[in-house]
């Protein structure tokens, strides 16, 4: 195969990553595999020069031209810039990318909790469709936001979750490995206050469930349960190593993964992937980092990572694997680990010790 990568660095460490992605992808070619770039661009910076932050080249590109792509991260400013609004986002409604799946995991033999889930963030809806207003009242400024939840946008997502719970399931028997409570699918949600939005996003990912039950009965090894977003919180530190895939609407989701990221060490570490029928973006969680900017750092694992998480649903679950076994195994020798980590070495360093274990 010839497969052709977008690669969007944006700004900051994103750049940085997402060169580290890049030499992953190089490596990894073979007679029968082969691997071309298309540098692409969105971002702050690219708002700055041309004044939009996601031109209409990138997506048309993405569309006719690439099989996949690579995302790094972009700056957002969190007060509101005539003109700007966040590419990432644009980019996931634009091309339809619904689910945001992260795997999050704890490196072996390290101390404090295993964890080994999946979090799997709707992507097009709920707060993020951005329809806010705001006016003034006699007493005082209010302001609105639109929270969106579609049984469309559910369902599908309720889908790849028990299909992702099913094919992880897989994997662990043919590993003979085990999680301590999978395959289970947890349902979050807010149902209790919210009851027709959130009431909907556990009612159809429920019914997605339901139908296989009474259908073909893919999903009846799955376990599905639910848990109201507050004591999922709660939960997930005290107990992260009952959780196996977890499903939830876009906001929840952003936030209980850069939470069970907290739980595996670093934010560096845990990757993404953008996915929709017949097309994924791979991007690490983590955001532009200015504070680590330019001081060559950035722990490159997460998009690396990523690089993994975006081959496994382009087919390539081989090569997928040989990426996530060598990182594993540089992060459980320890020696060379980026300052986030605790360790010393430099970005490059680390995709170097990677690269020399695939
Ligand atoms: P951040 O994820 O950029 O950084 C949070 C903390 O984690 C910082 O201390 C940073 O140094 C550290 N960190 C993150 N990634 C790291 C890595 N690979 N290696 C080592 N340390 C790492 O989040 P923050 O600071 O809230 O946001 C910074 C900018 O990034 C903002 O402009 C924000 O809008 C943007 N952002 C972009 C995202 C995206 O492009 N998808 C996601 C999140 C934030
Ligand atoms: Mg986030």
């Amino acid at each position: 195969r010839n497969l052709r990568i977008g690669l969007i660095p944006g700004d900051g460490i994103g750049k940085e990553v997402l060169t580290s992605g890049r030499q992953v992808l190089e490596a990894l070619q073979s007679p029968s595999l082969k691997f071309s770039f298309l540098p692409l661009s969105a971002g702050w910076g690219t708002f700055k020069s041309t004044g939009t932050a996601l031109p209409d080249s990138t997506v048309d590109a993405l569309k006719a031209e690439c099989d996949a792509a690579l995302f790094g991260a972009v700056s957002s400013p969190s007060t509101k810039v005539p003109g700007y609004t966040s590419p990432i986002v644009a980019l996931r409604k634009k091309m339809d990318l619904y689910a945001n799946v992260r795997p999050v995991k704890s490196v072996r033999g390290v101390k404090g909790p295993q964890v080994d889930m999946v979090i799997v963030r709707e992507n097009t809806e709920d707060l993020y469709v951005k329809e806010e207003r705001s006016y003034d009242t006699p007493e005082g400024k209010v302001a609105e936001a639109i929270k969106r939840i579609s049984e469309k946008a559910s369902r599908r997502i309720g889908k790849i979750a028990f299909e992702i719970a099913v094919q992880r399931a897989q994997v662990r028997a043919a590993n003979r490995s085990e999680h301590p409570t999978g395959p289970m699918v947890t349902i979050t949600h807010k149902s209790n206050v919210l009851s027709q939005s959130d009431g909907l996003f556990r009612e159809s990912v429920r019914a997605v469930f339901d139908a296989d039950r009474t259908g073909k009965g893919l999903y009846s090894k799955v376990n599905l349960e639910e848990q109201i977003v507050d004591s999922m919180v709660y939960k997930l530190f005290r107990n992260p190593e009952h959780y196996d895939v977890v499903v939830a609407p876009n906001l929840y989701g952003d936030i209980l993964s850069d939470g069970a990221a907290a739980l595996v060490g670093s934010l560096g570490l845990v990757p993404s992937a953008n996915v929709g029928d017949g097309f994924v973006i791979g991007e690490p969680c983590h955001g532009s980092a200015p504070d680590i900017e330019g001081l060559g750092i950035a722990n490159p694992v997460a998009t690396i990572r990523s690089v993994g998480t975006m081959l496994e649903f382009m087919g390539l679950g081989e090569q997928a694997a040989r990426i996530y076994q060598a990182v594993d195994a540089n992060l459980e020798e320890g020696k060379t680990l980026s300052p986030d980590l605790g360790g010393k070495a430099k970005t490059e360093e680390v995709v170097q010790d990677i690269l020399r274990r695939l």
